[in-house]
């Protein structure tokens, strides 16, 4: 998504608003732009591609002496990544960078240009832009309020007039911080962006304009003063090195340990801790990619062991299809950043039926955390690379613990079960399994020039196949697919050729034969299957063994190979493996 950064203050911004750009290349972007302000001239540059590109421009060009400025990374979303629809956007005297989707952008564009005004570019940004100098004449919130009421969608902005020294910002869906310095205020679109200048920041909420000056912060909202209470972020300056590693994502996966540890402490001490879902009569889990897919994991450890029925959705159907709310339900969402724009809107859905929702969410300032009614905070730490490892983790260990306390809950355990004792051992086996590089290496070695890869699971080896499918085909773009393993003979069979590779997940005892000749099968027409399982097996197949433990556990030692196969396949494919083409750290648009 895109990320904004704005300063104003007593150091030339330049430095600055380009550090912080390069803090938020992580949300993903396909070209950058900086606008800068000295008393009434607004100086533009923008660039496609990467931020060295801007950096290269900046350097080459005699700049207006400037204590002000905004800078913008673009993911595309209306017209193609070129300069010209590269924010900032100037109309008049307006210049401002957005993140976010105005929806009725063409509609307000139409109006415009009857009324004389001409676009430059294919954005809906510079709607806005055109908007606001529309009802610009001397006070500047008075002429973003005029103009934001004439709008619908999402939007955070950060905003230069000419007329005013100040730097301004409003938003609306999409996050906008501001942050407190020493005679120098910042805006971002988050805390990474400005953690290296200070760690004290407020949240904007929906629709407050922030009015900003070096050493003043004035908030109204429909024209009232708004008081903030700042925060301080525990970020450490080092969360958004690589501490040297190669990549944010092994970094990320090598975490894993150290945070699952952290997140369950409190739990394990206390499982109350965690909310009774026996409470309800129905539970839903609705979440998008990764974090849908450690719901799956949930609803079949709730099902299998808690006898506690789950709809699971992702959020982009749930938000519009006709769900039925006629018994006691709760709403889990997951989702690692909280901004998730579908999410988001499935939470929003379920809370105007007076449906409770509950979130399981990495972020604890963003707008999940803060509009669910209750949370869970998982404590990975800031995950910065594209492609989520320890989140996801930790995800799906909370799924557990909960599916866990359910079933105790309803008397549905064993006398001397050891689930909790295995969920001690976790953060050991789990760096057990992350040592074994040389295993993931080989592995990738077998598939990283292969065209299309399966991925097939019965029950909870399923759900496990489905992450281990979008892990591959996020970071190394070789095609794959996960496959129910007794689906496959119903048609999707036929694509299997000779050496095609076919990973086969089998942990679920209850299940294993029948996953053995789903193996068979797709050996008989030529596949190259790969064994990753909880048991060594008699077999010439390339294969991963972790260690056996708890069902409720046991994707929490098989993902992590998942996850060193794909980051190792993808550095053998030369890509770029913590910002993968295409691909947002955080969907904050539909
Ligand atoms: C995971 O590797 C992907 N980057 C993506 O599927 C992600 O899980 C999904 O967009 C949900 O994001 P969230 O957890 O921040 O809501």
């Amino acid at each position: 998504m895109c990320g904004i950064i704005g300063y104003i203050g007593k150091e030339n911004p330049i430095e600055i608003l380009i550090n912080g750009l390069k803090n938020l290349e992580y949300r993903g972007y396909d070209s950058a732009g900086i606008a800068l302000k000295d008393k009434d001239e607004i100086e533009v540059i923008k660039s496609v591609g990467k931020i060295v590109n801007l950096e290269e421009k900046v350097k080459c060009k005699e700049l207006i002496p400037s204590h002000l400025g905004i800078a913008h990374t673009r993911w595309a979303t209306h017209g193609k990544p070129t300069e010209n629809n590269a924010h900032p956007h100037t109309v008049g005297k307006v210049t401002l960078v957005h993140n976010g989707i105005i929806e009725n952008a063409e509609e307000l564009r139409e109006k415009l240009k009857k009324q004389g005004v001409t676009f430059n570019s294919e954005t809906d940004t510079e709607v806005v832009a055109a908007l606001i100098n529309k009802y610009y004449e001397n006070n500047q919130v008075e002429a973003i309020n005029k103009a934001l009421k004439e709008v619908r969608g999402s939007y955070a902005l950060g905003i230069l007039f000419q007329g005013s020294d100040c730097l301004f910002a409003v938003r609306k869906d999409s996050p906008l911080i501001v942050g407190i310095g020493e005679n120098e205020n910042f805006i971002a679109s988050d805390i990474a962006a400005i953690i290296d200048y200070t760690n004290k920041y407020f949240l904007l909420e929906e629709n407050e304009i922030v009015k900003i000056t070096q050493d003043k912060v004035e908030i109204t909202k429909d024209g009232k003063e708004v008081e903030k209470q700042i925060q301080t972020t525990n970020m450490e300056k080092d969360a958004k090195d690589k501490c040297g590693y190669d990549h944010y994502m092994l970094k990320e996966i090598m975490e894993e340990p150290v945070v699952l540890e952290k997140t369950f402490k409190p739990y394990l001490e206390d499982l109350d801790k965690l909310p009774d879902l026996t409470k309800y009569e129905e539970i839903h889990i609705v979440a998008c990619g990764s974090a849908m897919y450690a719901g799956m994991i949930g609803k079949t450890l709730l099902e299998e062991y808690a006898n506690t029925k789950v709809e699971i959705d992702v959020a982009s159907e749930y938000r519009y299809k006709n769900v039925i709310y006629d018994r006691k339900t709760l709403v889990i969402l997951i989702s690692q950043s909280g901004e998730t724009a579908d999410t988001i809107a499935a939470m929003r859905k379920a809370k105007e039926n007076n449906v409770e929702t509950l979130s399981i969410v990495n972020v604890k300032t963003s707008t999940i955390a803060r509009e669910s009614d209750k949370q869970i905070f998982i404590e990975a730490g800031p995950e910065i690379a594209v492609a989520t490892t320890k989140a996801y983790i930790l995800q799906v260990g909370i799924m557990a613990l909960l599916a866990y306390k359910t079933a105790l809950t309803k008397g549905l355990v064993k006398e001397n079960d050891k689930v909790l004792e295995e969920a001690e051992k976790l953060p050991r086996l789990i760096k057990e399994v992350l040592d074994r590089r040389d295993e993931y290496k080989k592995v990738a070695k077998e598939i990283y020039n292969k065209e299309d890869i399966f991925f097939i699971g019965r029950k909870i080896d399923y759900a496990t196949s489905m992450e281990g499918s979008l892990k591959l085909k996020e970071v190394s773009y070789i095609h794959s697919e996960a496959y129910q393993a007794g689906e496959l003979k119903h048609g999707t069979i036929s694509l299997i050729e000779e050496g095609m590779p076919v990973f086969a997940i089998v942990t679920d005892d209850t299940i294993k034969d029948k996953t053995v000749s789903n193996i068979e099968e797709v050996k008989s027409r030529g596949a190259k299957t790969i064994i990753i399982s909880n048991e060594k097996w008699q077999t010439e197949d390339l294969q991963v063994t972790v260690p056996k433990i708890s069902p409720y556990f046991q994707p929490i030692l098989i993902v992590p190979t998942l996850q060193l196969i794909a980051y190792e396949t993808a550095k053998l494919r030369g890509c770029d493996i913590d910002k993968p083409k295409n691909l947002a750290k955080s969907v904050t648009v539909e």
